[in-house]
């Protein structure tokens, strides 16, 4: 019988253009201490980290975030710095908005009945700006980007060399404002989209 296909998935916030092409500056802005840039196109936030996902659990996760209900949020990135085990460099808001971490808390609680198994570490966002790189210096950034974050996607991980690693494969919209305690019923949820 053939193996079931599978793929590495993330949730996670994706920048518009002109959010990108600011974090390319910080990106650049970095000394540079050898190492890998991630490329323009890949650079984002992961909200969960699914690991290699077949057709049913894949399924199962698309239908628990899509009744994921969150408000938009700003994530404001001034903080840039390393971390040596994984050797990354990042790019990162020293405050996480609240909206984020609840964000991230009812993904995890919707993805566990389709097996997923939540990270035990505290949730740290950041954006990965190269891999294998020797340290870099911690501290402010010095242009802060403003990203607005209206909505949360799921992305698949391929190997494409030289070129972009990732492709956006279902978006859910975030609603404006969530007054409400949560859950957050605020706003109407739209159709999900699908990029071509
Ligand atoms: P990184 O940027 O810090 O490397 C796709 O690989 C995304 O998922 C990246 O943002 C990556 O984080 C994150 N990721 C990869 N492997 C992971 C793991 N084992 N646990 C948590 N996040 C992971």
């Amino acid at each position: 019988m053939a193996e079931p296909t599978t793929q590495r998935l993330f949730f996670a916030v994706w920048p518009d253009e002109g959010v990108r092409e600011q974090l390319r500056a910080a990106q650049q802005g970095l000394p540079r201490r050898g190492g890998r840039p991630v490329h323009v196109e890949d650079i984002h936030v992961t909200l969960a980290f699914l690991g290699q996902v077949d057709e049913e659990h894949r399924a199962c996760m698309e239908q628990a975030a899509a009744g994921v209900r969150g408000a938009a949020f700003e994530l404001l990135i001034d903080r840039q710095g390393y971390w040596p085990r994984p050797r990354v460099a990042w790019c990162a808001p020293a405050v996480i908005p609240e909206p984020l971490r609840d964000l991230v808390h009812r993904l995890n609680r919707a993805l566990r009945p389709c097996g997923f198994e939540p990270e035990r570490r505290a949730y740290s966002p950041h954006v990965t700006l190269f891999r294998d790189s020797r340290a870099v210096p911690e501290g402010p950034l010095e242009r802060p980007v403003r990203w607005p974050c209206r909505e949360f996607v799921l992305v698949a991980s391929g190997n494409v060399p030289g070129g972009p690693r990732y492709r956006v494969l279902a978006r859910w919209p975030l609603a404006d404002s969530c007054n409400e305690p949560p859950p957050c019923h605020n706003g109407e949820h739209k159709e999900n989209e699908r990029s071509p």
